[in-house]
């Protein structure tokens, strides 16, 4: 029994004509009375589920299991979908409409009669969607994720998300035919769950363990295994009691936690997605993060877990080695221990026994699977207000590299000539691509770690230079500098490279430079035209209007901060 009252009576315990208005209808689903009257907090489940984002299809069943421990605890759980982003699905890109989604999942919690709500995430976009809505709410809310898949078997190799990009350069040279491919698509995606790597959708459910937004262990158990269902009963359980502690998301989401987060997203290897998706929650909850931040928090990790796009293995393995709570363990010492988490203990309290039982998978800090790890951040003429780079994903002989410059005007000119004879290009050339960011090809698709021309892919080339304003799925690797702001399409000075410039980047000192003169630069900065971006109506003309650039965590400048849960008016 809770000691205050509770938000939902300001529906549910009306009298007259507001209390028939709210409750009458609800009993059509049989509920008996006594629900309503005050004793029990109402739980919403926002649910991601859809069969068009099949990383979330098993969750109508989870959410069986979320029910059982919200009853249990005295709750009364109320299940509602959201808009749902499938990765795989949605056209040109799903992170076009995270904000949409996040609108979505803000004004369905404000709006309804809930005391406590638990986010049902997956895949990638469908994670910072919801906890960003939800930010701007800040009632009690608890994450629970649908898990990874099982690893694929495909003729005797394990495989997941990762291997797409290496299948494809062997498609490219006739290595594999379109059988092939078939059967291996086929053994890939064997089981309920999201990508099996440390793509997005796992890095977003490490971030949300490691804000504190989750039970521990949610990062990692599989989605097929009967545990993700015992977290799923527990979480139901325990969010019952955060609404009678008034755990709110604002107690849980501190500066600290953020600072944890970067940290452990390093040990992950995690993808450079991360950084959008945590600067924009941050910038909801009001907690000041910038890009600077991401660099000067992850310097000092080593890569600790050997898992895909970074190391070998699969986030199903990382579970059996001892999971999250293990890889936070071998970094304790600069993480903020204090913090407190969803289930009411201080986050080092609840990795404080973790154990490592496998060092193939998670290295100790002195032994590390790669000693680069986390994002570098870079600063230079070519992106006053930063570009990003993955070190632990890139060839290190490639991190200081001047070449000359091979320029993509866009997608469609990439595409038209990459696998050209006369492209003119060679392993020490710098790829760059323009007019990929936010607004340039709206959204910022996953297209920056840009395949190689197939001549250099024959000569056994297997990475080179990329860089543009884009952003690369968090499966993706390779020597790519992504998120360069501002973006091309706004006049950002990567507008201005053109074949033939050289190139410097110098990951070390974090510098990215156009080697051209200032009066140069000055005469194509006066030549730019923005790009004609042919949106007249519907949300992607809002979207162009309203979206900020990637240092700012692609959101809405109006989304920015957080309305609070009150609703003063009825609605009749
Ligand atoms: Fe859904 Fe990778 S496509 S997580
Ligand atoms: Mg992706």
């Amino acid at each position: 029994m809770s000691k205050k009252k509770l938000r939902s009576q300001d529906w549910y315990g009306r009298t007259g004509k507001d209390g028939i208005i709210y409750r009458s209808w609800m009993k059509n689903q049989g509920f008996p009375h006594h629900l309503f009257e005050g004793d029990k907090p109402v739980i919403g489940i926002c649910n991601t589920w859809s069969e068009l984002t099949p990383c979330n299809a098993h969750f109508r069943d989870l959410a069986e299991a979320l029910k059982r421990g919200i009853w249990e605890a005295g709750g009364f759980p109320l299940e509602f979908p959201v808009m749902s982003l499938g990765e795989c699905s949605i056209k040109p890109t799903a992170m076009l409409f995270r904000n949409l989604a996040s609108m979505d999942v803000e004004e369905s919690i404000r709006a309804n009669p809930m005391d406590g709500v638990v986010l049902m995430c997956g895949c990638d976009k469908t994670t910072p969607s919801l906890v960003m809505g939800a930010a701007s709410v800040d009632i009690p809310s608890i994450v629970l994720s649908g898990g990874p898949m099982l690893v694929g078997r495909y003729k005797g190799k394990k495989i997941g998300t990762s291997d797409i990009w290496r299948f494809a350069e062997e498609f490219k040279l006739g290595n594999m035919t379109q059988d092939d491919m078939i059967e291996a698509e086929a053994s890939m995606s064997r089981s309920v769950g999201h990508c099996a790597p440390m793509g997005t959708a796992s890095t977003m459910a490490a971030m949300v363990e490691s804000l504190g937004l989750s039970l521990p262990d949610n990062a990692t158990i599989p989605a097929a295994d009967s545990r993700r269902k015992v977290l799923a009963h527990m979480t139901g359980m325990r969010i019952v009691e955060m609404v009678n502690e008034d755990l709110k998301m604002s107690k849980i989401l501190t500066r600290k936690a953020f600072e944890n987060s970067i940290m452990v997203n390093a040990a992950l290897g995690g993808s450079t997605n991360f950084i959008l998706h945590l600067t924009a929650i941050a910038k909801r909850i009001g907690v000041d993060v910038d890009l600077t931040d991401f660099d000067k928090f992850s310097s000092m990790i080593p890569l600790i877990a050997n898992v895909q796009p970074s190391g070998e293995h699969w986030v199903e393995d990382l579970f059996y080695a001892g999971g999250l709570p293990a890889v936070m363990k071998e970094i304790e010492k600069h993480l903020h221990l204090g913090e407190i988490t969803a289930n009411g203990k201080p986050i080092g309290e609840n990795f404080s026994k973790a154990q490592c039982y496998d060092r193939n998978l998670i290295g100790t800090f002195d032994k590390p699977i790669k000693p680069d790890s986390g994002i570098a951040v870079l600063k230079g003429n070519l992106c006053p207000n930063g570009a990003v780079i993955k070190p632990s994903a890139a060839t290190p002989s490639l991190l200081t590299h001047t070449g000359r410059a091979v320029v993509f005007e866009d997608i469609d000119d990439y595409k038209a000539r990459i696998d050209t004879a006369e492209l003119d290009i060679d392993e020490t050339c710098v790829m760059v691509m323009k007019n990929v960011g936010p607004k340039g090809y709206p959204g910022m698709p996953e297209v920056g770690n840009m395949g190689l021309p197939q001549k250099l892919l024959a000569k056994g080339i297997k990475d080179m230079v990329r860089i543009s304003d884009g952003r690369m799925s968090g499966t993706g690797y390779g020597t790519v500098v992504l998120h360069v702001s501002p973006e091309s399409a706004i006049g950002g000075p990567l507008a201005y490279v053109q074949n033939g410039d050289m190139i410097e980047l110098n990951v070390p000192e974090r510098t990215l430079n156009l080697m051209i003169s200032e009066e140069e630069f000055e005469k194509r900065r006066a030549l730019f035209k923005p790009l004609n971006l042919p949106y007249e109506r519907g949300y992607v003309n809002l979207f162009l209007d309203k979206v900020n650039q990637a240092h700012e965590g692609v959101d809405f400048d109006f989304l920015q901060g957080s309305s609070g849960s009150e609703v003063k008016r009825d609605s009749h």
